[in-house]
Protein backbone atom coordinates (compact mmCIF):
# COMPACT_ATOMS: atom_id res chain seq x y z
CA UNK A 1 0.00 0.00 0.00
CA UNK A 2 1.82 3.37 -0.66
CA UNK A 3 1.33 6.27 1.34
CA UNK A 4 1.01 9.63 2.06
CA UNK A 5 4.22 10.93 3.14
CA UNK A 6 4.35 12.31 6.38
CA UNK A 7 2.28 15.51 6.64
CA UNK A 8 3.97 18.21 9.03
CA UNK A 9 4.36 15.90 12.60
CA UNK A 10 2.04 13.01 11.68
CA UNK A 11 3.06 9.78 11.68
CA UNK A 12 1.99 7.84 7.89
CA UNK A 13 -0.19 4.48 8.50
CA UNK A 14 1.07 1.24 8.60
CA UNK A 15 1.01 -0.11 5.08
CA UNK A 16 -2.31 -2.51 4.79
CA UNK A 17 -5.66 -2.68 2.76
CA UNK A 18 -4.08 -5.49 0.73
CA UNK A 19 -6.80 -7.53 0.34
CA UNK A 20 -8.89 -4.76 -0.78
CA UNK A 21 -6.32 -3.66 -3.36
CA UNK A 22 -7.22 -7.23 -4.79
CA UNK A 23 -10.43 -7.28 -4.88
CA UNK A 24 -11.24 -6.43 -8.11
CA UNK A 25 -8.84 -9.28 -9.37
CA UNK A 26 -11.39 -12.18 -7.35
CA UNK A 27 -13.84 -13.83 -8.89
CA UNK A 28 -16.82 -15.56 -7.85
CA UNK A 29 -15.18 -18.59 -6.94
CA UNK A 30 -12.62 -16.87 -4.64
CA UNK A 31 -9.18 -17.70 -6.62
CA UNK A 32 -7.80 -14.89 -7.82
CA UNK A 33 -7.43 -15.42 -11.81
CA UNK A 34 -3.78 -15.02 -11.89
CA UNK A 35 -3.56 -18.53 -9.05
CA UNK A 36 -6.70 -19.71 -11.22
CA UNK A 37 -4.65 -19.89 -14.11
CA UNK A 38 -1.15 -21.27 -11.93
CA UNK A 39 -3.55 -23.93 -11.01
CA UNK A 40 -5.13 -25.24 -14.69
CA UNK A 41 -1.30 -25.23 -15.12
CA UNK A 42 -0.46 -27.36 -12.50
CA UNK A 43 -4.04 -29.80 -12.98
CA UNK A 44 -3.25 -30.17 -16.96
CA UNK A 45 1.13 -30.67 -16.03
CA UNK A 46 0.27 -33.02 -13.40
CA UNK A 47 -2.08 -34.74 -16.10
CA UNK A 48 0.24 -35.22 -18.40
CA UNK A 49 3.13 -35.71 -16.27
CA UNK A 50 1.05 -38.47 -14.98
CA UNK A 51 0.06 -40.01 -18.44
CA UNK A 52 3.87 -40.19 -19.26
CA UNK A 53 5.10 -41.73 -16.44
CA UNK A 54 3.47 -42.85 -13.40
CA UNK A 55 6.29 -42.18 -10.93
CA UNK A 56 6.38 -37.93 -11.70
CA UNK A 57 5.10 -36.11 -9.03
CA UNK A 58 3.00 -33.04 -9.46
CA UNK A 59 5.21 -30.76 -11.53
CA UNK A 60 8.11 -28.17 -9.79
CA UNK A 61 8.11 -26.18 -12.77
CA UNK A 62 5.38 -23.84 -11.11
CA UNK A 63 7.52 -23.88 -7.38
CA UNK A 64 9.09 -20.36 -8.34
CA UNK A 65 5.67 -18.77 -9.20
CA UNK A 66 4.11 -20.33 -6.55
CA UNK A 67 5.83 -22.17 -4.24
CA UNK A 68 2.70 -22.50 -1.42
CA UNK A 69 0.22 -24.26 -3.74
CA UNK A 70 2.87 -26.34 -5.79
CA UNK A 71 5.37 -27.38 -3.05
CA UNK A 72 3.60 -27.41 0.53
CA UNK A 73 4.76 -24.55 2.34
CA UNK A 74 6.46 -25.12 5.56
CA UNK A 75 3.79 -24.96 8.31
CA UNK A 76 2.19 -27.57 6.88
CA UNK A 77 4.84 -29.85 7.03
CA UNK A 78 6.08 -29.23 10.25
CA UNK A 79 4.64 -29.45 14.06
CA UNK A 80 2.87 -26.88 15.03
CA UNK A 81 3.84 -24.44 18.08
CA UNK A 82 1.86 -25.64 21.85
CA UNK A 83 -0.54 -24.54 23.54
CA UNK A 84 -0.70 -22.11 25.75
CA UNK A 85 2.53 -20.58 23.86
CA UNK A 86 0.99 -17.28 24.21
CA UNK A 87 -0.71 -17.64 27.39
CA UNK A 88 -2.86 -14.17 26.69
CA UNK A 89 -3.17 -14.60 22.74
CA UNK A 90 -1.46 -12.11 20.79
CA UNK A 91 -2.04 -10.61 16.74
CA UNK A 92 -0.15 -12.74 14.31
CA UNK A 93 3.32 -11.03 13.58
CA UNK A 94 2.35 -10.28 9.58
CA UNK A 95 -0.31 -7.59 11.79
CA UNK A 96 2.45 -5.83 13.72
CA UNK A 97 1.31 -2.83 12.03
CA UNK A 98 -1.74 -2.45 12.92
CA UNK A 99 -1.43 -0.32 16.37
CA UNK A 100 -2.79 2.59 18.32
CA UNK A 101 -0.13 5.50 17.27
CA UNK A 102 0.06 8.84 19.01
CA UNK A 103 0.80 12.43 17.01
CA UNK A 104 4.11 13.65 18.32
CA UNK A 105 3.86 17.40 19.02
CA UNK A 106 0.27 17.45 19.53
CA UNK A 107 0.56 17.68 23.12
CA UNK A 108 3.33 18.73 25.18
CA UNK A 109 3.51 15.96 26.94
CA UNK A 110 3.12 12.12 26.49
CA UNK A 111 0.95 11.92 29.53
CA UNK A 112 -1.48 14.67 28.51
CA UNK A 113 -1.82 13.25 25.29
CA UNK A 114 -4.21 10.88 22.70
CA UNK A 115 -3.39 7.70 21.04
CA UNK A 116 -5.59 7.02 17.64
CA UNK A 117 -7.48 3.94 16.59
CA UNK A 118 -6.14 2.34 13.56
CA UNK A 119 -10.06 2.86 11.45
CA UNK A 120 -8.54 2.31 8.28
CA UNK A 121 -7.41 -1.84 9.37
CA UNK A 122 -10.80 -2.62 11.18
CA UNK A 123 -13.66 -4.90 10.48
CA UNK A 124 -17.04 -4.30 12.00
CA UNK A 125 -18.19 -2.89 14.84
CA UNK A 126 -16.21 -3.71 17.84
CA UNK A 127 -12.99 -2.20 18.28
CA UNK A 128 -10.43 -4.89 19.81
CA UNK A 129 -9.37 -3.77 23.38
CA UNK A 130 -5.63 -3.41 22.49
CA UNK A 131 -6.73 -0.64 19.93
CA UNK A 132 -9.35 1.16 21.41
CA UNK A 133 -8.19 4.92 21.25
CA UNK A 134 -6.61 6.49 24.67
CA UNK A 135 -6.73 10.04 25.61
CA UNK A 136 -5.56 11.08 29.19
CA UNK A 137 -4.66 14.33 30.76
CA UNK A 138 -2.07 13.18 33.32
CA UNK A 139 -0.97 9.97 32.48
CA UNK A 140 -2.47 6.45 33.04
CA UNK A 141 -2.58 4.22 36.27
CA UNK A 142 -2.18 0.83 37.28
CA UNK A 143 -4.67 0.51 40.28
CA UNK A 144 -5.04 -2.06 42.41
CA UNK A 145 -8.26 -3.28 42.54
CA UNK A 146 -8.32 -4.32 46.27
CA UNK A 147 -7.25 -1.41 47.31
CA UNK A 148 -10.27 1.08 44.70
CA UNK A 149 -13.60 2.49 46.60
CA UNK A 150 -16.39 4.09 44.82
CA UNK A 151 -18.49 6.32 46.82
CA UNK A 152 -21.70 7.47 46.26
CA UNK A 153 -22.84 11.01 48.00
CA UNK A 154 -24.38 14.22 48.06
CA UNK A 155 -27.88 14.37 47.86
CA UNK A 156 -28.75 11.05 49.01
CA UNK A 157 -29.94 9.22 52.41
CA UNK A 158 -27.41 6.88 53.01
CA UNK A 159 -23.84 7.92 51.27
CA UNK A 160 -22.04 4.27 50.53
CA UNK A 161 -18.58 3.22 49.61
CA UNK A 162 -18.48 0.36 47.26
CA UNK A 163 -15.41 -1.87 47.08
CA UNK A 164 -14.62 -3.65 43.70
CA UNK A 165 -16.06 -7.03 45.04
CA UNK A 166 -19.06 -5.53 45.91
CA UNK A 167 -19.77 -4.03 42.29
CA UNK A 168 -18.68 -7.58 40.81
CA UNK A 169 -21.57 -9.01 42.99
CA UNK A 170 -24.35 -6.37 42.00
CA UNK A 171 -26.77 -7.07 39.06
CA UNK A 172 -24.72 -6.21 35.63
CA UNK A 173 -25.54 -5.30 32.21
CA UNK A 174 -23.23 -5.61 29.15
CA UNK A 175 -23.96 -3.35 25.80
CA UNK A 176 -22.13 -1.70 23.05
CA UNK A 177 -21.77 1.83 23.06
CA UNK A 178 -19.10 3.97 21.07
CA UNK A 179 -16.86 6.12 22.58
CA UNK A 180 -15.83 9.23 21.08
CA UNK A 181 -14.04 12.23 22.38
CA UNK A 182 -15.02 15.64 22.03
CA UNK A 183 -12.32 16.47 20.30
CA UNK A 184 -12.11 14.01 17.37
CA UNK A 185 -11.50 15.65 14.26
CA UNK A 186 -11.06 18.55 15.94
CA UNK A 187 -7.57 19.69 13.74
CA UNK A 188 -9.88 19.56 10.29
CA UNK A 189 -11.63 23.17 12.18
CA UNK A 190 -8.25 24.77 11.61
CA UNK A 191 -7.79 23.65 8.01
CA UNK A 192 -5.32 21.00 8.82
CA UNK A 193 -6.55 18.27 6.33
CA UNK A 194 -4.33 15.36 8.27
CA UNK A 195 -3.33 12.56 6.05
CA UNK A 196 -5.06 9.33 7.47
CA UNK A 197 -8.52 8.65 8.73
CA UNK A 198 -6.54 7.19 11.90
CA UNK A 199 -5.72 10.70 12.75
CA UNK A 200 -8.64 12.42 11.37
CA UNK A 201 -11.52 10.24 12.97
CA UNK A 202 -9.41 7.76 15.44
CA UNK A 203 -10.51 9.00 18.75
CA UNK A 204 -12.89 6.80 18.14
CA UNK A 205 -13.77 3.09 19.30
CA UNK A 206 -16.59 0.72 20.83
CA UNK A 207 -17.18 -2.34 22.90
CA UNK A 208 -18.75 -4.09 25.06
CA UNK A 209 -18.94 -2.42 28.47
CA UNK A 210 -20.31 -4.90 30.94
CA UNK A 211 -20.90 -2.96 34.68
CA UNK A 212 -23.77 -1.85 37.66
CA UNK A 213 -26.28 0.69 36.29
CA UNK A 214 -25.84 3.95 37.85
CA UNK A 215 -29.42 3.63 38.20
CA UNK A 216 -29.38 1.11 40.59
CA UNK A 217 -26.57 3.07 42.77
CA UNK A 218 -28.57 5.77 42.87
CA UNK A 219 -31.47 4.04 44.25
CA UNK A 220 -29.53 2.33 46.68
CA UNK A 221 -28.22 5.32 47.98
CA UNK A 222 -31.77 6.87 48.35
CA UNK A 223 -31.12 9.90 45.95
CA UNK A 224 -33.01 13.35 46.60
CA UNK A 225 -35.61 12.51 43.41
CA UNK A 226 -37.45 15.91 43.53
CA UNK A 227 -33.93 18.03 44.11
CA UNK A 228 -31.26 16.12 41.99
CA UNK A 229 -30.66 17.60 38.78
CA UNK A 230 -26.90 16.05 37.56
CA UNK A 231 -24.18 14.03 39.40
CA UNK A 232 -20.36 15.06 39.58
CA UNK A 233 -18.31 11.91 38.34
CA UNK A 234 -14.42 11.77 39.93
CA UNK A 235 -11.54 9.82 38.64
CA UNK A 236 -8.89 8.83 40.87
CA UNK A 237 -6.06 9.51 38.80
CA UNK A 238 -3.67 12.51 39.11
CA UNK A 239 -5.92 14.85 36.42
CA UNK A 240 -8.56 15.58 39.11
CA UNK A 241 -10.95 15.05 36.21
CA UNK A 242 -14.56 15.85 37.31
CA UNK A 243 -17.44 16.08 35.24
CA UNK A 244 -21.22 17.42 35.75
CA UNK A 245 -23.19 14.39 33.97
CA UNK A 246 -27.21 15.26 33.50
CA UNK A 247 -29.17 13.31 35.91
CA UNK A 248 -31.09 12.04 32.84
CA UNK A 249 -28.47 10.62 30.98
CA UNK A 250 -27.31 8.93 34.07
CA UNK A 251 -30.25 7.29 34.98
CA UNK A 252 -31.35 6.34 31.61
CA UNK A 253 -28.75 4.37 30.52
CA UNK A 254 -25.31 4.98 32.52
CA UNK A 255 -22.89 2.32 33.70
CA UNK A 256 -20.13 2.23 36.35
CA UNK A 257 -18.25 -0.22 34.01
CA UNK A 258 -15.75 -2.72 34.96
CA UNK A 259 -16.01 -5.26 31.75
CA UNK A 260 -14.44 -4.50 27.90
CA UNK A 261 -15.09 -6.97 25.43
CA UNK A 262 -15.64 -9.62 28.07
CA UNK A 263 -12.71 -9.16 29.94
CA UNK A 264 -11.60 -6.81 33.05
CA UNK A 265 -11.27 -3.01 31.52
CA UNK A 266 -7.38 -2.14 30.56
CA UNK A 267 -5.51 -0.13 32.79
CA UNK A 268 -5.64 2.88 30.13
CA UNK A 269 -9.01 2.75 30.06
CA UNK A 270 -9.95 3.06 33.46
CA UNK A 271 -9.28 -0.07 35.05
CA UNK A 272 -10.95 -1.30 37.59
CA UNK A 273 -13.54 1.13 37.08
CA UNK A 274 -14.96 3.87 34.27
CA UNK A 275 -18.17 5.32 34.27
CA UNK A 276 -19.85 4.78 30.76
CA UNK A 277 -22.36 7.52 29.25
CA UNK A 278 -24.00 6.40 26.16
CA UNK A 279 -23.84 8.75 23.63
CA UNK A 280 -21.95 11.70 25.33
CA UNK A 281 -18.79 13.06 25.20
CA UNK A 282 -15.66 11.04 25.78
CA UNK A 283 -14.28 13.07 28.59
CA UNK A 284 -17.46 12.41 30.85
CA UNK A 285 -16.66 8.62 30.73
CA UNK A 286 -14.23 9.99 33.70
CA UNK A 287 -11.95 6.65 33.94
CA UNK A 288 -10.74 5.35 37.35
CA UNK A 289 -13.91 6.26 38.69
CA UNK A 290 -13.81 6.60 42.54
CA UNK A 291 -17.13 9.17 43.08
CA UNK A 292 -20.40 9.99 42.07
CA UNK A 293 -21.88 12.86 44.15
CA UNK A 294 -25.32 13.85 43.28
CA UNK A 295 -26.46 17.34 42.86
CA UNK A 296 -28.63 19.88 42.17
CA UNK A 297 -26.34 22.42 39.99
CA UNK A 298 -23.82 21.93 37.73
CA UNK A 299 -20.20 22.31 39.16
CA UNK A 300 -18.27 24.25 36.59
CA UNK A 301 -15.74 22.38 36.61
CA UNK A 302 -12.20 22.97 35.45
CA UNK A 303 -12.83 20.61 32.54
CA UNK A 304 -16.38 22.16 31.38
CA UNK A 305 -15.56 25.46 31.68
CA UNK A 306 -11.78 25.95 30.94
CA UNK A 307 -12.26 22.75 28.07
CA UNK A 308 -14.40 21.39 26.12
CA UNK A 309 -16.22 24.35 25.66
CA UNK A 310 -17.21 25.61 22.04
CA UNK A 311 -16.37 28.93 20.84
CA UNK A 312 -19.24 30.43 18.74
CA UNK A 313 -18.75 32.42 15.88
CA UNK A 314 -19.88 35.60 17.67
CA UNK A 315 -17.47 35.25 20.59
CA UNK A 316 -19.74 33.35 23.13
CA UNK A 317 -19.01 29.72 24.32
CA UNK A 318 -21.41 26.48 24.55
CA UNK A 319 -21.13 24.67 27.19
CA UNK A 320 -21.90 21.34 28.53
CA UNK A 321 -22.54 20.27 24.95
CA UNK A 322 -22.51 16.46 25.63
CA UNK A 323 -24.37 14.83 23.20
CA UNK A 324 -22.31 13.17 20.03
CA UNK A 325 -24.44 14.27 17.06
CA UNK A 326 -24.52 12.09 14.42
CA UNK A 327 -21.49 11.38 12.47
CA UNK A 328 -20.23 9.05 9.64
CA UNK A 329 -16.78 8.45 7.98
CA UNK A 330 -15.53 5.99 4.88
CA UNK A 331 -12.88 4.44 6.94
CA UNK A 332 -11.23 2.34 3.50
CA UNK A 333 -10.68 3.71 0.95
CA UNK A 334 -9.33 6.43 3.25
CA UNK A 335 -6.69 9.14 3.21
CA UNK A 336 -2.83 7.48 2.52
CA UNK A 337 -4.19 4.32 1.37
CA UNK A 338 -4.03 3.78 -3.00
CA UNK A 339 -6.10 2.06 -5.33
CA UNK A 340 -3.93 -0.34 -7.14
CA UNK A 341 -6.05 -1.32 -9.99
CA UNK A 342 -9.20 0.02 -11.70
CA UNK A 343 -12.53 -2.27 -10.69
CA UNK A 344 -14.65 -3.59 -8.00
CA UNK A 345 -14.15 -2.13 -4.42
CA UNK A 346 -16.33 -2.33 -1.40
CA UNK A 347 -16.18 0.87 0.23
CA UNK A 348 -16.98 0.94 3.80
CA UNK A 349 -17.41 3.43 6.84
CA UNK A 350 -18.93 3.62 10.30
CA UNK A 351 -21.63 5.57 11.37
CA UNK A 352 -22.97 6.81 14.49
CA UNK A 353 -25.36 8.71 16.94
CA UNK A 354 -25.46 9.86 20.16
CA UNK A 355 -28.96 9.91 20.03
CA UNK A 356 -30.05 6.69 19.08
CA UNK A 357 -29.48 4.02 16.28
CA UNK A 358 -28.13 5.15 12.49
CA UNK A 359 -31.40 5.82 9.91
CA UNK A 360 -29.56 4.90 7.02
CA UNK A 361 -26.14 6.09 5.41
CA UNK A 362 -25.84 7.61 2.43
CA UNK A 363 -22.55 7.77 -0.09
CA UNK A 364 -21.49 9.49 -3.14
CA UNK A 365 -18.79 9.67 -5.26
CA UNK A 366 -18.91 12.66 -6.81
CA UNK A 367 -18.19 15.44 -4.08
CA UNK A 368 -21.82 15.14 -2.41
CA UNK A 369 -23.58 16.02 -6.01
CA UNK A 370 -25.53 12.83 -5.81
CA UNK A 371 -26.06 10.39 -3.31
CA UNK A 372 -27.25 6.22 -3.18
CA UNK A 373 -28.00 4.37 -0.28
CA UNK A 374 -25.09 2.34 1.79
CA UNK A 375 -25.73 -1.30 3.07
CA UNK A 376 -26.20 -1.27 6.92
CA UNK A 377 -24.61 -4.09 8.88
CA UNK A 378 -27.25 -5.76 11.57
CA UNK A 379 -27.57 -5.22 14.17
CA UNK A 380 -28.70 -1.52 14.20
CA UNK A 381 -27.87 -0.72 17.84
CA UNK A 382 -28.39 2.90 19.78
CA UNK A 383 -25.50 4.49 20.67
CA UNK A 384 -23.34 2.21 18.75
CA UNK A 385 -21.42 2.10 15.66
CA UNK A 386 -22.94 0.67 12.56
CA UNK A 387 -20.70 -0.57 9.75
CA UNK A 388 -21.74 0.63 6.38
CA UNK A 389 -20.93 -1.06 2.50
CA UNK A 390 -21.49 0.65 -0.57
CA UNK A 391 -20.76 -1.65 -3.77
CA UNK A 392 -18.16 0.77 -5.60
CA UNK A 393 -16.44 0.25 -9.61
CA UNK A 394 -13.53 2.76 -9.57
CA UNK A 395 -12.67 3.24 -13.64
CA UNK A 396 -9.49 5.43 -12.67
CA UNK A 397 -11.28 8.96 -12.70
CA UNK A 398 -10.61 11.27 -10.27
CA UNK A 399 -13.35 10.69 -7.24
CA UNK A 400 -14.57 12.38 -4.26
CA UNK A 401 -15.97 10.25 -1.83
CA UNK A 402 -18.12 11.43 0.82
CA UNK A 403 -20.74 9.60 3.04
CA UNK A 404 -23.49 10.67 5.31
CA UNK A 405 -25.29 8.97 8.43
CA UNK A 406 -29.15 10.26 9.05
CA UNK A 407 -30.11 9.24 12.75
CA UNK A 408 -33.35 7.85 13.96
CA UNK A 409 -34.66 11.16 15.07
CA UNK A 410 -33.96 12.63 11.28
CA UNK A 411 -30.77 14.72 12.28
CA UNK A 412 -28.36 14.61 9.32
CA UNK A 413 -24.84 15.06 9.26
CA UNK A 414 -23.77 18.53 8.00
CA UNK A 415 -21.61 19.26 5.29
CA UNK A 416 -19.07 21.11 6.38
CA UNK A 417 -19.72 24.49 5.12
CA UNK A 418 -23.10 24.02 6.57
CA UNK A 419 -21.51 22.87 9.73
CA UNK A 420 -19.15 25.96 9.78
CA UNK A 421 -21.85 28.65 9.35
CA UNK A 422 -23.36 27.62 12.34
CA UNK A 423 -20.63 26.74 14.38
CA UNK A 424 -17.60 29.36 12.36
CA UNK A 425 -14.02 28.11 12.96
CA UNK A 426 -12.68 28.72 16.14
CA UNK A 427 -14.36 25.24 17.57
CA UNK A 428 -11.90 22.55 18.54
CA UNK A 429 -14.63 19.95 19.61
CA UNK A 430 -17.97 18.42 18.32
CA UNK A 431 -17.10 18.50 14.60
CA UNK A 432 -19.38 15.81 12.81
CA UNK A 433 -18.94 17.59 9.53
CA UNK A 434 -19.27 14.97 6.39
CA UNK A 435 -15.68 13.91 5.39
CA UNK A 436 -14.01 14.07 1.64
CA UNK A 437 -11.43 11.61 0.65
CA UNK A 438 -10.22 12.23 -3.04
CA UNK A 439 -9.02 9.71 -5.58
CA UNK A 440 -7.08 11.17 -7.61
CA UNK A 441 -6.33 9.02 -11.39
CA UNK A 442 -3.30 7.15 -9.70
CA UNK A 443 -5.43 5.85 -7.22
CA UNK A 444 -3.72 8.14 -4.40
CA UNK A 445 -6.59 9.23 -1.62
CA UNK A 446 -5.86 12.33 -0.01
CA UNK A 447 -7.93 13.99 2.61
CA UNK A 448 -9.59 18.00 0.80
CA UNK A 449 -11.50 19.70 2.63
CA UNK A 450 -14.76 20.99 0.50
CA UNK A 451 -16.33 24.17 0.70
N1 LIG B 1 -10.97 10.18 33.11
C1 LIG B 1 -9.91 10.48 33.89
N2 LIG B 1 -9.97 10.15 35.18
N3 LIG B 1 -8.80 11.07 33.39
C2 LIG B 1 -8.73 11.43 32.06
O1 LIG B 1 -7.71 11.97 31.63
N4 LIG B 1 -9.90 11.49 29.89
C3 LIG B 1 -11.23 11.68 29.35
C4 LIG B 1 -12.12 10.48 29.67
N5 LIG B 1 -12.01 10.13 31.05
C5 LIG B 1 -9.84 11.16 31.23
C6 LIG B 1 -10.95 10.47 31.80
C7 LIG B 1 -11.29 11.90 27.93
S1 LIG B 1 -10.95 13.47 27.41
C8 LIG B 1 -11.72 10.95 27.06
S2 LIG B 1 -11.96 11.30 25.42
C9 LIG B 1 -11.97 9.58 27.47
O2 LIG B 1 -11.72 9.40 28.86
C10 LIG B 1 -11.07 8.64 26.70
O3 LIG B 1 -11.25 7.34 27.13
P1 LIG B 1 -10.22 6.22 26.66
O4 LIG B 1 -8.84 6.67 27.04
O5 LIG B 1 -10.64 4.97 27.30
O6 LIG B 1 -10.35 6.15 25.15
Amino acid sequence: MALDAEQGQLQPAPESFLAKDLVEDISRDGIDPARRKLLQNALAAAAAAAAAAASMVAPSLMADDDPDIVNLPSWTRSLGKPVVANPYGQPSPYEANIVRRQSPGLTRTDQSSVSFTPLQNLFGMITPSGLHFERHHQGWVDIDPRRHRLMINGLVETPLVFTMEELLRMPSVSRIHFLECGANTGLEWGNVAVPTVQYSHGMLSASEFTGVPVSLLLDRAGFDRQRATVLLAEGADGSSMTRTINLENALDDAMVAYGQNGEMLRPENGYPLRLVVPGVQGVSWVKWLRRLEVGDAPWATKDEVAHYVDLMPDGTHRQYTSIQEAKSVITAPSGGQKLLKQGYYDITGLAWSGRGTVEKVEVSVDGGRNWRPARLEKPLLPKALTRFHFDWVWQGDEVLLQSRVTDRTGYTQPSRAQLIEARGTRSIYHNNAIQTWRISGDGEVHNVQLG
